[in-house]
């Protein structure tokens, strides 16, 4: 039998959520990257862990077994690493972090997560946009950025951590909204709602559509995702967002994602600080924390090569 932790870690989500969805989101990743970690999971021990009955999920068995092993594995780690840091004197130091505008829906919740273990950081959180990020990078005002991919031409340091898909969203009673693969050339007639300039959100919907020769029409210019969203939602046109925006929204079905070809466009946040800075030791942790995940290393190599 050959598991990884980071099966078993999955796995103990499910297990305790009944849910790949929640587990997906307690665990920031894709809900297909928590079923692939669950099928090979189930591959190496060859028995299924997981029966699905309408629309539910159950623990088998072997499920419930391993659910029991996994939480002592998982109890056994936590104070292990809660040992080791005290060791080495982690608790304690502040964290200055600056993070673009659209990675603010998800930073909170790895700085809790991050604060769980490191109990007495404590965390200086600064939000701006793309432009915003690399002016306080060049005069070294703070530790760590996350932001999408910066540009080569800097002396800068990056690591991607997780995806950043973009994607195009409308009020869901929109022509559009129900129609399946929509040609890009449709959207030619269509107007869109655009962030500021300076935005990372907006520089990659203009490279999309430059490379591909369409012209779309562009409505009114916004200042935040929140005001893109709103005027969505009142039909000013469509908008062109990071899916990590949506979260409340389509839970809500005040927007819908249009099915339209070669969308999402696949971006990746990545964690920057200027290269040869001396980080202190909370801002190292956190950027182990940021990249201790399967995901990076599985993919690290393909990102690099985009
Ligand atoms: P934003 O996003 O500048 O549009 O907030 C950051 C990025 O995607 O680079």
């Amino acid at each position: 039998m050959h598991v990884t932790l980071r099966q078993l870690q999955v796995f103990e989500a499910v297990a305790r959520h009944l849910s790949y969805t929640r587990a997906a989101e307690e665990l920031y990743l894709t809900q297909p990257a928590v079923s692939i970690q669950v099928r090979q999971l189930e591959e190496s021990i060859e028995l299924p862990l997981f029966e699905q009955i309408g629309k539910k999920i159950y623990l088998t068995e072997a499920g419930e077994e391993l659910q029991r092993y996994s939480r002592r594995i998982a109890e056994q780690l936590a104070e292990a690493e809660s040992v080791m840091e005290e060791l080495k004197g982690l608790h304690r130091g502040q964290l200055n972090i600056t993070v673009a505008t659209t990675a603010n829906y998800f930073v909170p919740g790895l700085l809790a997560a991050f604060n769980k273990r490191y109990h007495d950081v404590k965390v200086a959180l600064d939000v701006t946009n793309r432009e915003g990020l690399l002016k306080q990078l060049e005069l070294n005002e703070t530790d760590l950025v996350i932001m999408g991919r910066p540009p080569h031409d800097r002396d800068l340091e990056f690591e991607p951590f997780r995806e950043n898909p973009l994607v195009i969203v409308a009020p869901p009673s929109h022509p559009l909204a129900r129609s399946k693969r929509i040609p890009l050339s449709k959207l030619a007639s269509q107007t869109f709602l655009v962030r500021e300039r300076g935005s990372g959100t907006r520089i990659a919907m203009e490279r999309f559509f430059r490379e591909r020769g369409i012209h779309v029409k562009t409505g009114m210019e916004l200042g935040s995702n929140e005001a893109v969203k709103q005027s969505v939602q009142a039909h000013l046109g469509l908008g062109l967002l990071s899916q990590d925006t949506l979260t409340m929204e389509l839970k809500l079905r005040q927007l819908k994602i249009l099915d339209v070809e070669g969308f999402p466009i696949m971006r990746h946040w990545y964690v920057v600080h200027r290269r040869g800075k001396r980080l202190s030791s909370v801002a190292q942790a956190f950027k182990g924390f940021l990249l201790d995940d399967a995901y990076v290393r599985k993919h690290k190599a393909q990102i690099r090569a985009q």
